[in-house]
């Protein structure tokens, strides 16, 4: 792997995902400074790493202590690597959303990475060579029935990543978006996985997911990439045919609806 990412940050670390990452980033021979809300699922992590330099931080990284937390201590580690994972979802229709769902979608999904990029930006501008990586997904750019708020959240999270690498193409901190499809963690409850499957989505290992991510930091490139096919098709074929996207969409919105009702928490008036 480029050997300038060697001490990394990975919020979401407890995650699917973000734990898949932390192996394979532990293998590359990286110092990670890992941190998420659950301790005890940190802890089994730390111990299944090999890498001896690692940390852990507890931190919501919806306060502005858990932020500001983080902060102290990548300055402490030095780290010139970010990788955003943290991340929330839940399948519903607008009109089946708590209030409280809408505000912690947004909070977790879009305002936090946001945060963590602002708070750690300075110490990653003063290495020779630094890198963010914001984990988005398909939907960020696909508008998917059952998921708007999460669509918001992760649309604006790929505008966010594309603004900041705008912003820093002039520095030596490379910007990267990565996009997954449906992957196997506990992200998604029963009722998604059973959908997704009636669908005939994909779903990808948290591994495959981690492999994509250290490839795309060899390449030591601001880059976007979008895992799966046809999923990454369809992302383009959205931007350029919305219309087409529309109507293929449009035979999956039954089953859609009836699993937004399986997953429902609260009876909804109708
Ligand atoms: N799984 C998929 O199908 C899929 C597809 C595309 C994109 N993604 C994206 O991939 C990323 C990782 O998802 P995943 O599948 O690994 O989900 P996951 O297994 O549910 O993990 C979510 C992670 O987010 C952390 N988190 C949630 N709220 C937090 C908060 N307030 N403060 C700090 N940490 C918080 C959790 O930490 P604690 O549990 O310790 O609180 C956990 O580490 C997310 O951004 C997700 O949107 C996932």
């Amino acid at each position: 792997m480029n050997t300038h990412f060697k001490k990394i940050v990975i919020t979401g670390a407890t995650g699917g995902i973000g734990s898949a990452i932390a192996e394979a980033l532990d293998q590359q021979g990286c110092d990670l400074l890992l941190t998420g809300r659950n301790e005890v699922k940190l802890d089994h992590l730390l111990n299944s790493l090999n890498g001896e330099n690692h940390v852990k931080i507890v931190a919501d990284l919806n306060t502005q202590k858990g932020i500001e937390t983080l902060r102290d201590a990548a300055e402490k580690l030095g780290v010139n690597g970010l990788v955003n994972c943290l991340g929330i979802n839940k399948l519903a229709t607008l009109q089946g959303t708590e209030e409280e769902d809408i505000s912690t979608l947004i909070a977790t999904n879009l305002a936090a990475p946001v945060r963590v990029c602002k708070a750690l930006l300075p110490i990653l501008e003063c290495k020779p060579k630094a890198v963010i990586v914001n984990v988005g997904s398909i939907l960020g750019s696909i508008g998917y029935a059952g998921s708007s708020v999460y669509c918001a959240t992760k649309f604006g999270l790929r505008g966010f990543t594309e603004s900041l690498r705008r912003e820093l193409s002039d520095t030596a901190v490379s910007v990267v978006y990565l996009a997954p499809r449906a992957t196997d963690t506990a992200l998604n409850t029963d009722a998604v996985n059973q959908m997704n499957r009636e669908l005939g989505n994909a779903i990808d290992k948290p591994r495959s997911v981690a492999e994509q991510l250290v490839s795309a930091l060899e390449s030591g490139k601001s880059v976007n990439r979008y895992l799966g096919w046809p999923e990454s098709f369809f992302v383009r074929l959205n931007s350029l045919l919305p219309a087409v996207v529309d109507k293929a969409l449009l035979r999956q919105l039954p089953t859609i609806r009836r699993y937004c009702g399986m997953n429902q928490t609260k009876p909804v008036d109708v």
